[in-house]
């Protein structure tokens, strides 16, 4: 028998979701279109033209489905805030029922004994912000600050976990650089203007929840740091992992963690762009001290020099577009990683989610960790039984969560796990092809219906030890 996997007693076991995959109501109380929306009504842009306009309809049904969250046994939710439901301009005063609409669901959770954490920027900008520039504008930062203190003021009273961005690897290259990710710019000097001013708005935004939110509360951002491996120990391979690296993550652990962008970046990227964006004192300001560092982990990265590579270069996981996310970085190969992949061609490998947590944990000593988001898609479909059976989702958790409680035994501080996604949503550029739940959506009628990995990790969330 193999040992029992029991996790601390204080461990967050949770699940997580972003506002415009999950709210729909985008036309209702004051909200106004974010690039999502503007992108996802583009035609050609996202799979069967999907949009969010209904999603899983979550803004009607929030007190339903925090109560399925409780009868699971999770003991956190993290959600994010749709900026154009509090903010519809992106600028000036707040709209009273978008904020009512996040204080309510946090009360909901409250009242359940569920932990909230709340993503302030989950890649949904308010459109006339994109209209004036976007990422790419210095201004967007500041206006970010603004965002941040506003909702930090209606909620920092009840809400202890703030994560500034998700994934600002997303918003920067995939929004800006190949484009399959709303405005769906295709400019890879746009794309690292995007990155700096990302950056400058996490240390601003983590400056304006400081102000005025309580000293108790915990501040973080939630990074998608790639686990780059290369397919050989050759010189040129080790070199086109170092400039991955630099480009998927130290652009943005660098500043955040260290005060600097990783040394060779400028250098790497001087054909793209000369970073005069880059003024005296942001990197003090982006700088700033974090309470955790959130990790979003979902398969390892392979990569060669192209020169070398077997048989020629090959898609990176983050959709097929004509532009590469990676600038200046022509001459890298991605490979595909061996082993099984789940629905999105995504190789399983918890190997990588422990050699990220390592990373992390070395990097920052005694830096609170969490896994903000880790999952997988599968296509899952009820049985004849009205049930819905996803053993592969339930051995990728377990797979996952084992390796979690590995870099704990390892010395690393990871206080939680957030499985993405509570429910099915609208899976960006792939709509509602792909499904991430532990919660089965009907979409004809919203029916939720727990998957048999909603009712694994449920058992794992009441007892502390993964179920065999
Ligand atoms: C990361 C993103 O934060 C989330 O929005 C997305 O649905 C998942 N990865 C799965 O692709």
């Amino acid at each position: 028998m193999p040992e029992p996997v029991t996790f601390p007693p204080a461990f967050l076991w949770g699940a997580a979701t972003s506002a415009y995959q999950i709210e729909g109501a985008v036309r209702e109380d004051g909200r106004t279109p974010s690039i999502w929306d503007t992108f996802s009504h583009t035609p050609g842009k996202t799979a069967g033209g999907d949009t969010g306009d209904v999603a899983v309809d979550h803004y009607h049904r929030y007190r339903d489905d925090v109560a399925l969250m409780a009868e699971l046994g999770l003991t956190a939710y993290r959600f994010s805030v749709s900026w154009s439901r509090v903010q519809p301009t992106g600028r000036g005063p707040a709209v009273q029922r978008g904020l009512d609409f996040y204080r309510k669901l946090v009360d909901e959770l409250l009242s359940h004994g569920i932990k909230p954490a709340i993503t302030l920027y989950h890649w949904d900008l308010p459109q006339e912000l994109e209209d004036a520039g976007g990422w790419p504008e210095r201004e967007t930062a500041y206006r970010f600050a603004e965002y941040a203190q506003i909702v930090g003021e209606a909620l920092g009273d009840r809400v202890e976990q703030w994560i500034t961005l998700n994934e600002p690897w997303c918003s920067a290259f995939l929004g800006y650089g190949s484009g399959v990710h709303a405005p769906g710019r295709t400019d890879p000097a746009a794309a690292l203007r995007a990155a700096h001013h990302l950056n400058l708005a996490h240390g601003l935004g983590t400056q304006a929840l400081r102000a005025v939110t309580p000293a108790r509360n915990s501040v973080a951002v939630s990074l998608n740091s790639s686990v780059v491996r290369t397919l050989t120990q050759d010189p040129a391979d080790l070199d086109a992992a170092l400039r991955i690296d630099n480009l998927a993550n130290g652009v943005f652990h660098g500043p955040m963690l260290k005060g600097a962008y990783p040394e060779r970046l400028f250098a790497d990227t001087a054909s793209v762009t000369d970073w005069s964006y880059v003024r005296d004192g942001d990197l003090e300001t982006i700088h700033q001290p974090l309470d955790a560092l959130g990790l979003n982990y979902y398969t390892p990265s392979l990569v060669s020099a192209a020169a070398s590579a077997p048989d020629g270069p090959r898609a990176d996981g983050h959709g097929a577009s004509a532009h590469s996310p990676w600038p200046a970085a022509d001459d890298v190969a991605f490979h595909q990683t061996p082993g099984d992949r789940t629905e999105m061609g995504w190789t399983i490998d918890p190997t990588g989610l422990h050699e990220l947590i390592m990373r992390y944990s070395r990097m920052v000593p005694g830096l609170a960790l969490y896994v903000t988001e880790n999952g997988a898609a599968y296509d899952d479909k009820p049985g004849p039984d009205g049930r819905v059976h996803d053993p592969e989702r339930i051995a990728y958790l377990h797979g996952h969560l084992s390796a979690v409680r590995q870099a704990i035994a390892d010395g690393a501080d990871v206080r939680g796990y957030y499985l993405w996604s509570l429910m099915d949503n609208f899976e960006w550029a792939y709509g509602y092809e792909k499904r991430f739940g532990a919660v089965y959506v009907d979409y004809a009628t919203q029916k939720r219906t727990p998957k048999s990995s909603a009712h694994w990790y449920g058992q794992a969330a009441r007892t502390g030890t993964l179920p065999e």
